[in-house]
């Protein structure tokens, strides 16, 4: 079994085996990640081939603090307030990459800019200090597909494929990072995630969202229309029932008919939902069923990343 539970011996043997080029699975607080040395390009390119990832879309390079972050990438003063306030924390800053930093080009997927963070997460914050190099990590899932929030979701991704799995638990935000473009003049929000856009306008003023799913974008190569998908066709309406479909609920009113329901929270709190949403698609994407139907989700706060993820799971494939 490659799911290992975090002590200080394991941690320690998941930093040698990064630092001499290998991959390992490791619980953040937002999804699980797929870790490699950021400053290895074989390393890199193991973690693109394990993905099936298209080489255009660049990875989030992780470090343990600011001060280490400052050595890879250019903080402006805005960049500098945000991050204080907001790391460790569900947030990727894309900032001017440092020239002389030792990052592998396939981090970045050829940019001028670097995109990274802090976890908010003991496991990871240990993992990062004993590598002592930023570790570039996309979240533990094959390209396109739902990513995982716990150790057995990465494990039943890769299997025996992946040498070490880090057992963290369930992530507590359940999302992915909100990922802010900082290399302009301008705020650019280029994926909503753990930090709502409401957070971040109380710090940085009016930010602009990115129009998304234009992939030829240069300023949000990964945002793929197609994405977090499930094998079984998801619907955003739970208008008619269709024969065997299953419900992705949300709230306490829950419409009848359904083959089966996954309520992502009864009591309509956004925060859980948000927690619960890819386990919840997961749960629901059996054979014994003809496809998913979402409720509405509110469109404030976590519940715009909610939002975001679930109509890429339900976009043409
Ligand atoms: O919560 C997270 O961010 C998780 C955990 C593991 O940290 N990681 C994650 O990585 O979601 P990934 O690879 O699934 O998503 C990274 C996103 C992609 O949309 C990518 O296009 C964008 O960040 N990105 C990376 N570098 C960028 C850059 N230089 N400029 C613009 N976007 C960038
Ligand atoms: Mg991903």
């Amino acid at each position: 079994m490659p799911i290992l539970t975090p002590s200080p011996a394991t941690i320690a043997e998941a930093a040698r085996h990064i630092l001499s080029g290998g991959l390992v699975a490791f619980p953040t607080e937002t999804v699980y990640g797929l870790g490699a040395d950021a400053t290895q390009d074989k390393a890199v390119a193991a973690i693109y081939e394990l993905k099936s990832r298209p080489s255009f879309n660049p990875l989030i390079a992780h470090v343990a603090e600011l001060a280490i972050a400052e050595r890879y990438a250019v903080f402006d003063t805005r960049a500098h307030y945000i991050a204080r306030r907001l790391w460790p924390g569900p947030l990727t800053l894309v900032l001017p990459r440092r020239k002389e930093a030792l990052v592998s080009d396939l981090v970045t997927a050829g940019l001028p800019s670097l995109a990274i963070r802090v976890p908010d997460h003991p496991v990871a914050l240990q993992l990062l200090y004993a590598v002592g190099r930023p570790v570039a990590a996309p979240s533990a899932n094959r390209s396109g597909k739902v990513s995982p929030t716990t150790a057995e979701h990465v494990e039943a991704e890769f299997g025996n494929r992946l040498a070490m799995i880090l057992d963290g638990g369930p992530t507590r935000v359940g999302l992915e990072s909100t990922v802010l473009d900082l290399t302009g003049e301008r705020a650019v929000l280029l994926r909503p995630g753990g930090i709502t856009r409401e957070t971040l306008e109380a710090s940085l003023g009016e930010i602009d969202v990115a129009k998304p799913d234009q992939p030829d974008s240069p300023k949000s190569p990964g945002m793929l229309l197609s994405h977090y998908a499930p094998r079984l066709p998801v619907r955003l309406t739970c208008d008619d029932p269709q024969p065997g479909e299953a419900l992705l609920a949300f709230g306490p009113d829950v419409p009848e008919g359904f083959a089966e329901v996954f309520n992502l929270s009864p009591t309509g709190t956004l925060v859980e939902a948000a927690a619960n949403l890819f386990a919840a698609l997961r749960a629901l994407d059996k054979p014994d069923f003809s496809g998913i139907a979402v409720m509405p989700i509110p469109p404030q706060g976590i519940g715009l990343a909610i939002l975001d993820r679930l109509r890429r799971a339900a976009a043409p494939r």
